[in-house]
């Protein structure tokens, strides 16, 4: 039998904690032949909610998951991880301004960063949920000077599927026949998600579409404001398509991209496409044998030279911002 793969989901008792779980036990995060064994931090006050989940945990009898143990201390939740799943943020209340907010995020994300340095297994692999999900990830990763850089990303994911999901409604092509898309920038309204070089059904996106009214006045800025709707419709951000977003990346990165398509991955920028290198900034990557590649030699058009520079000028703001707040 296999050792089992120690992945740490940090925000464990959240709402996306709760959707997370029980998929990753049930063996869709690494594969069904591998066996798990969970990791979970929160904040004392959450611990007995934590809890409360690792017993349903029990209750599952999901035979990949070879154990569950509860932390409210960051090093000790982070010892031998192989994946890391940073899931656990403070969210922006009434009334905080950006500052406040970094600065919180920075006093979560910064000893998580020293705590994976220094305990996480070699081939630690990190993903960044909670939001800022770009910038927590660039103040995590600058905490971990020995692990290498390429091992930190952020979630873009989740706009990528709510992309292919407008896409195929519009279209009435299944999702599966779509290829190729692309989500630049920051995991926030501004980010753009690209079609142009998108196939659907193995013909041009934006040529089958051939609606360019639609692209800029509904398919971007539904993609973009997508989780504010969810919020309005649902009276609570969204947590089940968030954890399958989260499922999938780590799954595209540990198993590798089909031959043919891409995904969406917030890396640290290599100043491939004019992004500032260090950023962490989505980009079309495909991925082989546990590590990612951005893709290369791709035609930017002017409407997306536009919209990628402004979602990237937003992250070079963000990293401003943690610069002068001493948090990077
Ligand atoms: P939630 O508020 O239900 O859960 C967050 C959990 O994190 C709480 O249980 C809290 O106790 C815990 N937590 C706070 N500080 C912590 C720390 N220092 N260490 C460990 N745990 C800590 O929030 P929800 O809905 O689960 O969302 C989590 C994050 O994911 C939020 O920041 C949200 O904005 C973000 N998000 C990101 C998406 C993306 O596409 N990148 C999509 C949806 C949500």
């Amino acid at each position: 039998t296999r050792t089992p793969v120690t992945v740490t989901v940090t925000g464990a008792a959240g709402q996306i904690g709760y959707a997370l779980l029980f998929r990753i036990a049930s063996g869709h995060l690494l594969g069904a032949d591998v066996p798990v064994r969970l990791r979970l931090l929160e904040i004392p006050q959450a611990v007995k909610a934590a809890e409360g989940t690792a017993m349903e945990l029990d209750d599952c009898a999901f035979p990949l998951l070879s154990g569950t143990d509860i932390f409210d201390d960051a090093a000790k939740a982070f010892e031998g991880t192989n994946v890391a799943l940073l899931v656990g943020a403070r969210p922006r209340t009434k009334g905080m301004e950006r500052g406040d907010l970094l600065e919180a995020n920075g006093g979560i994300f910064k000893p998580q960063g020293e705590a994976i340095n220094a305990g996480a297994a070699d081939d630690i692999k990190v993903l960044v949920v909670g939001n800022p999900a770009n910038t927590n990830a660039l103040i995590a990763k600058s905490h971990a000077p020995d692990v290498p850089s390429d091992r930190f990303t952020a979630m873009t994911r989740l706009d990528h599927n709510r992309a292919l999901a407008q896409l195929s409604k519009k279209t009435g092509v299944s999702v599966d026949d779509i290829k190729k898309l692309t989500i630049w920038g920051n995991h926030s309204a501004t980010q753009y998600p690209d079609v142009f070089h998108a196939e659907i059904a193995g013909k041009n996106a934006a040529e089958t579409v051939n609606d360019q009214n639609w692209l800029e006045n509904d398919f971007i800025p539904t993609v973009a404001k997508r989780g504010a709707a969810i919020i309005e419709a649902r009276g609570a951000s969204s947590a089940a398509s968030a954890a399958s977003a989260a499922i999938d990346h780590v799954h595209t990165w540990v198993n590798g991209t089909a031959d043919g398509d891409w995904t969406s991955m917030a890396v640290v920028s290599d100043g491939s496409y004019g992004v500032p290198e260090g950023l962490i900034s989505s980009f079309p990557v495909t991925t082989k044998g546990g590590k990612w590649e951005i893709v290369q030699g791709l035609d930017v058009n002017d409407f997306s030279r536009t919209r990628i520079d402004a979602t990237v000028n937003e992250l070079s703001e963000e990293r401003a911002a943690v610069q002068k707040l001493g948090l990077i």
